[in-house]
């Protein structure tokens, strides 16, 4: 195949946006916030602040440099950067666990769609037992098998018209949007009684609360909120165009999705505190269950406020889950189309059936399938740990010896240079933490999460 032929994004701020929408999804709105409860609120921030700064953005300059200068999809480059070393087993770990968490994925997308639908016809403005809403929805058999194919189905359309008036288009009109929706939801947030209590939580640190596990909780939320490992960074800056500035990219889009975090915290823990007796540690039930508790609470006396507020909130939820499952699927169709020689229709088909089988049986495992265990963990559960748990950290980790001690250290800073033409003071300092630093440190949250 001759790369050069290869359809790429027509921008720099095409390759930002969609990067930074595969980025900013479930585990910035749904994941920090669940993470900051549980961690105690402004200490957890802090630790994950230098997380991103120190490990995350060196790790995703990384994945840029092995896509960009490849041009073809994660299996393929590492093949073609490592012909017939071992290494090859890392393009197919990120290809094979892109389309598992995609299996699932879709499931937690598809409640966020049911809760949009239900928030927009006034049925979650209703007072209602909202432990029992939702336990019935998921143990529902078929209910939450639709609306993920639905999902699933919005998804599809975007990969299957191509990168760039798919991905590239898509990531254009979706990203604005999802960031002005959050500039409302603050706004709303901060105006509610007892709100400061919430800010508070978030910006004040207790630094007597940082233990280990925060700092090892705040480094996995990294690699997972960058969409670090999967394959779906190394596959988008395959379509980087020669004169992107990798650095820059990088710390664009790890500024955006942590920015995106902060602010869903200040969304949703000014809300929780200004109602009486609900708990900031209410794990991931959070914002199906707490949450729309706490709109109808605090928006008694303002029923309609309380109407948008919540629509708009699931709305932002469906549209950070869409582009990141977007460059899930991207990372397995770009394999397919190019390894089977295929159509994109062909292969995103492919990618989008097969996913969804497994969806189903991730879905059910939460009604009818639920007695289904392996290792006491249910279907959704066991792909769950796989992935996140085993497959990317040891990714992670082949990533920044790959990077740091296979590859040819010339190449590595020509990449990040664009050939010697730009400027990058920091490079022996990325380089020193690509080698030592973030595999050490990922290796220590392998460690202890396994131990766990
Ligand atoms: N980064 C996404 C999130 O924060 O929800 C999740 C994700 C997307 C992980 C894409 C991995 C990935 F390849």
């Amino acid at each position: 195949m001759n790369y050069e032929l290869k359809e790429g994004f027509g921008s720099k701020i095409g390759a930002v946006l969609a990067s930074a929408g595969s980025a900013v999804g479930l585990g910035n709105v749904w994941r920090f916030p669940t993470e900051v409860g549980n961690n105690g609120g402004a200490a957890f921030i802090f630790i994950y602040l230098i997380c991103i700064a120190v490990i995350g953005i060196p790790v995703m300059m990384s994945e840029f440099v092995i896509g960009r200068h490849t041009r073809t999809n994660t299996i393929s480059a590492f093949a073609k950067l490592a012909p017939g070393k071992w290494w090859r087993i890392e393009g197919v770990a990120g290809v094979f666990v892109a389309f598992l968490i995609l299996s699932y994925y879709i499931v937690i997308s598809g409640w966020t769609l049911f809760y949009l639908v239900e928030s927009l016809g006034g049925q979650l403005q209703a007072g209602r037992d909202y432990s029992q809403v939702f336990n019935d929805f998921v143990s529902n058999p078929w209910q939450p098998v639709l609306m993920g194919a639905a999902f699933m189905g919005l998804t599809h359309f975007i990969i299957a018209r191509g990168v760039q008036s798919g991905i590239e288009k898509s990531s254009k009109v979706m990203m604005p949007m999802l960031l002005l929706i959050i500039g409302i939801l603050v706004v709303c947030s901060f105006s509610m009684p007892g709100s400061s209590e919430g800010l508070r939580f978030l910006l004040k640190p207790d630094f007597s609360k940082i233990t280990a596990s925060v700092i090892l909780s705040a480094v996995g939320q990294a690699f997972f909120s960058l969409s670090l490992a999967m394959g779906c960074l190394c596959t988008y800056a395959s379509y980087f165009r020669a004169d992107t500035k990798l650095p820059k990219t990088a710390v664009g889009v790890s500024t955006i999705d942590t920015f995106v975090a902060i602010l869903s915290g200040f969304i949703i823990f000014p809300a929780v505190f200004s109602v009486e007796g609900v708990s900031v540690d209410a794990g991931p039930g959070l914002v199906f269950i707490t949450l729309p508790h706490v709109f109808n609470i605090a928006f008694s006396h303002l029923p309609w406020l309380g109407y948008i507020f919540s629509s708009f909130f699931y709305l932002l939820l469906l549209l950070a889950a869409l582009t990141s499952a977007i460059s899930l699927h991207e990372s397995v169709t770009a394999y397919m189309l190019e390894a089977f020689s295929i159509s994109r229709r062909k292969a995103a088909a492919a990618v989008s059936i097969s996913c969804m089988t497994l969806g189903v049986a991730c879905s059910l495992s939460f009604g009818v399938w639920s007695d289904l265990t392996l290792f006491g963990l249910n279907i959704f559960g066991l792909f769950d740990f796989t992935a996140s748990k085993i497959i990317l950290p040891i990714g992670g980790i082949i990533i920044c010896l790959f990077t740091g001690w296979y590859l040819d250290r010339k190449l590595v800073e020509s990449e990040l240079t664009n050939c010697g033409t730009l400027r990058f003071r920091l490079f022996r300092l990325y380089y020193f933490i690509i080698r030592y630093v973030a595999p050490l440190a990922i290796a220590a949250v392998f460690v202890q999460e396994l131990l766990a």
